[in-house]
């Protein structure tokens, strides 16, 4: 079940979508971004945060996953890819959660393949203790504790991503390996 006391509440989430965005508004000033959402579970927060981005901003998405129900597969699938050209571009990869790595590292990677002009990460939550692999990444909304989150955009099984706050699931913590 999903607990009643939301763990980022949706004045808390506008509040830091908005300094994020001024952060990005003013690192990019005389630059065009090429915002990548990682769906789905960016949807939310991609869309919240590209309303507040003033600079010159082309979207593209790409729809991967690597979970199933509250524990990493360790194995990325890339369901659908990006279809505007990426070299040269200032990219900015938009994503909900980063947690061991795997997922946006191996997105990074993927994207760097196509020589973009700069890539950088922006990620909505970061669940530090839990990194396995190494990632920069440039902007953070909230770094959280390792517990599992469902709510604006993130999901379990596919549900409550349309919560507009982020609430913790209440699973026992063996299943979360
Ligand atoms: P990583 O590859 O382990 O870093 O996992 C990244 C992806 O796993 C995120 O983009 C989410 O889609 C998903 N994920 C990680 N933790 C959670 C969580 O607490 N709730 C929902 N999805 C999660
Ligand atoms: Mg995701």
């Amino acid at each position: 079940m999903v607990t009643g006391r939301p763990l980022l509440t949706e004045e808390q989430i506008r509040v830091r979508v908005k300094e994020l965005a001024d952060r990005i508004n003013s690192d990019y000033k005389g630059k065009e971004i090429l915002a990548i959402g990682v769906l789905k579970g960016a949807f939310m927060f991609f869309s919240d945060l590209v309303k507040q981005i003033k600079v010159p901003l082309t979207v593209d998405f790409i729809v991967s996953s690597s979970y199933e129900d509250t524990a990493t597969t360790g194995n990325v699938n890339i369901h659908l890819d990006t279809r505007k050209p990426v070299t040269g571009k200032d990219v900015l990869i938009i994503e909900d959660i980063i947690d061991t790595g795997i997922s946006l590292n191996y997105i990074k990677e993927r994207l760097l393949q196509k020589s973009p002009n700069t890539l950088k990460i922006c990620v909505f939550m970061d669940k530090k203790e839990r990194r396995l692999v190494d990632v920069d990444v440039d902007y953070t909304g909230f770094e959280i504790p390792d517990v599992f989150v469902v709510g604006y955009g993130t999901d379990y099984n596919d549900n409550f991503r349309n919560l507009p706050y982020v609430a913790n699931l209440d699973k026992p913590k063996e299943v979360l390996k």
